[in-house]
């Protein structure tokens, strides 16, 4: 047997495994230390009441013979994706029930979609990014590409004609800067796609954090994207599902190549390597759709939106340069006095007990850099930007 060698590769941990580490190591040497946690994107919330209730329900159902349900559907149960199909159209993007695959993430899908394209494909990458697009493609051996996400552009890149890609990741409102591209600069990045033969893999996992009109919600909205794109989204920022999974792909099915078609080829995956999301789950993620879902899902945005501006506010008064945090749960800040990422970390995790991302576990460019979520409780947020004002007001 040989082990597949990509895997030297890649960092010995994941980022936020690294982080949790760091964290558990300095709180066992510490335990009369508080630590306060703004680091992985971790929400604090629990599921909404209605979500609770069909959660409840569903497993009264699975008590029952005459109710029980085995084996799902492989792309997931039709009442919960006629609800995400609704759920799009109130944006105005139309879509066909078989265009959506139901999954227990976006993570595990961004991941998973690699196995319908070929090995050889180049692949463009942002840099900085969440860093499982880069691991994933490392992990195949694919020729990876980077888009230069800088201080300079927004961390928002833009195509450049002279460089050929044939998978795109984008990730907006991006993990982690929050910078949000506009609906004119997707349309340049379908475009390009749409001229190198290629494919963007759209991660919309924060966009229920979009206010602004002018961004996208999703990249179905743009002009062209059916036939270019493919988009992940996620329940577990939107309605608190990091724990209970759930989440979604949207793949057109005008997306073919060579008598192929990525959606006809994603199903035959899904239905091959995965058994379908729990049905108990399926029922509490229909839930969000209705009226009470929505309204209560929002109340809890709205307390991560305040976290967010609490954050940004206390970074203006320290006069800290930072992007996101305003259609967006992260805020991206530049480390004081040129410290780089980790040191940062360091610091503020031994000084002032709070713990956020290093910028530069998300790409080379985010050396400097630092992330800050505003998923925490709204407690643990007030106490961290106490102690952060203290610490470096000086
Ligand atoms: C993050 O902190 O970047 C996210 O929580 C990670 C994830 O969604 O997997």
């Amino acid at each position: 047997m040989n082990f597949n060698l990509n895997f030297n590769n890649v960092t010995q941990n994941y980022l936020f495994a690294e982080v949790a580490n760091r964290t558990a190591k300095y709180a066992a040497a510490h335990p009369e230390k508080q630590v306060l946690k703004l680091g992985i994107g971790d929400i604090t919330l629990p599921l909404a009441p209605a979500v609770i209730k069909a959660l409840h329900s569903a497993v009264d159902e699975m008590s029952n013979k005459d109710t029980f349900q085995g084996y799902g559907p492989y792309e997931g149960y039709d009442f919960l994706r006629e609800n995400i199909r609704t759920y799009y159209k109130s944006n105005g993007v139309e879509l066909d029930v078989d265009e959506i695959f139901i999954s227990d993430g976006a993570k595990s899908d961004l991941g998973n979609i690699l196995d319908i394209f070929s090995a050889e494909n180049t692949v463009l990458i942002p840099d900085p990014v969440y860093p499982v697009y880069v691991d994933t493609n490392v992990m195949a051996g694919r020729k990876i590409i980077y888009a230069n996400a800088t201080a300079e552009n927004g961390f928002l890149p833009m195509p450049e004609s002279n460089i050929h890609a044939d998978i795109i990741y984008i990730c907006s409102p991006n993990n982690p800067t929050g910078a949000a591209y506009s609906k004119s600069q997707l349309k340049e990045w379908v475009d390009y796609a749409d001229k190198n033969n290629a494919i963007i893999l759209y991660d919309a996992a924060y966009e229920c954090f979009v206010k602004d009109k002018s961004l996208a919600r999703s990249v179905f909205q743009i002009d062209g994207a059916r036939t270019c794109a493919i988009e992940f989204c996620s329940f577990s920022k939107t309605a608190g599902f990091t724990g209970t999974r759930c989440g979604y792909t949207v793949i057109p099915k005008e997306i073919k190549k060579d008598g192929g078609s990525a959606n006809k080829m994603w199903l035959r995956r899904q239905s091959t390597k995965f058994n379908g999301v729990p049905y108990i789950v399926q029922k509490g993620a229909a839930a969000v759709f209705t009226e009470q879902g929505q309204r209560e899902i929002f109340a809890n945005l709205e307390v991560y939106n305040r976290n967010a501006k609490l954050i940004a506010e206390t970074l203006d008064e320290l006069g800290i340069w930072y992007t996101g945090g305003k259609n967006s749960p992260y805020i991206w800040l530049k480390c004081p006095h040129n410290m780089s990422s980790w040191q940062f970390f360091d610091y503020l995790l031994e000084n002032a007990q709070v713990v956020g991302t290093p910028g530069a576990g998300f790409g080379k460019n985010g050396e400097g850099f630092f992330r800050l979520t505003a998923f925490g409780s709204e407690k643990t947020t007030f106490e961290a930007v106490q102690r952060i004002k203290n610490l470096l007001k000086n």
